[in-house]
């Protein structure tokens, strides 16, 4: 089964516009050479019209563009809110859903996560599920059950089908930004067992799914991560910030 690679970095809240334009200059000229590894970026909304513009000036390499989050709602009275359809309109194809700091410092509920990936299809996005256990749950045993869960709130609410236009990743909330990555074989482990939850009800759509790992990925970890049969790729987020560090890990796939 061949999938595309794809490695994704999520700015998370930082950047500035010179920062970006340096960043984006940088990860253009690199990746232009390449054309088997999908690569994206995730900037704060603020840049969003930056960097599309970036990417279109040094004429569409290959370089996709994605947010952090979105609303569930498609327009109205929501102060602060940002649409799955304003994100295509500013170049994004890609939108990330259940970040575990969305989860834990923002109270998204599998609920909430579930609606937004309703939300970020019906306007064309690809949303990127992320699922993952706290340290005290992998400690407890429940990590299957856990990443289950949140899996399942998903198929729930959109079906299994939803996956064919879908991104999962596996962030284990206890190696983000902590430098304490999974072991490739934990990795690997989560991954198997998520590809076979899809593929229990659908086999095709579990064997062309992209399940992307992030957590403390680096340039001197990635090459063993995406060794792995079952981690298409990666969520990246602090290494994401430094050109040479991104580019190095697009290159470790
Ligand atoms: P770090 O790579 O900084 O651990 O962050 C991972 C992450 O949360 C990407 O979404």
């Amino acid at each position: 089964m061949s999938r595309q690679p794809l490695v994704a970095g999520n700015w998370k809240l930082h950047g500035n516009k010179s920062m970006v334009r340096g960043l984006m200059d940088s990860i253009l000229a690199a990746v232009a050479e390449s054309d088997t590894t999908e690569v994206a970026v995730m900037p704060p909304y603020p840049f969003l019209a930056q960097v599309q513009e970036l990417i279109a000036g040094a004429g569409a390499t290959g370089v996709r563009l994605g947010a952090q989050n979105l609303s569930i709602h498609d327009e109205g009275a929501y102060t602060g809110e940002v649409s799955a359809g304003m994100l295509v309109e500013f170049g994004c194809q890609y939108v990330l859903t259940g970040h575990s700091e969305r989860r834990a410092l923002f109270g998204e509920t599998d609920q909430m996560v579930a609606d937004k990936f309703v939300a970020a299809q019906r306007a064309g996005l690809q949303p990127v599920l992320c699922l993952g256990e706290t340290l005290e749950q992998r400690e407890d045993g429940i990590t299957e059950a856990v990443i289950g869960r949140q899996l399942d709130a998903v198929i729930t609410q959109s079906g299994v089908a939803a996956f064919a236009d879908a991104v999962v990743a596996y962030e284990p909330v206890w190696a983000i930004g902590t430098g304490k990555t999974a072991s490739p074989e934990q990795a690997q482990e989560v991954h198997a067992f998520i590809r076979r939850t899809i593929a229990d009800m659908d086999a095709k759509i579990a064997g062309s799914l992209r399940i992307l790992y992030g957590g403390s990925v680096k340039p001197d970890n990635a090459a063993d991560l995406f060794n792995q049969e079952d981690i298409d790729g990666g969520l990246i987020g602090g290494a994401a910030l430094k050109a040479t560090d991104f580019i190095s890990i697009c290159k470790a796939l």
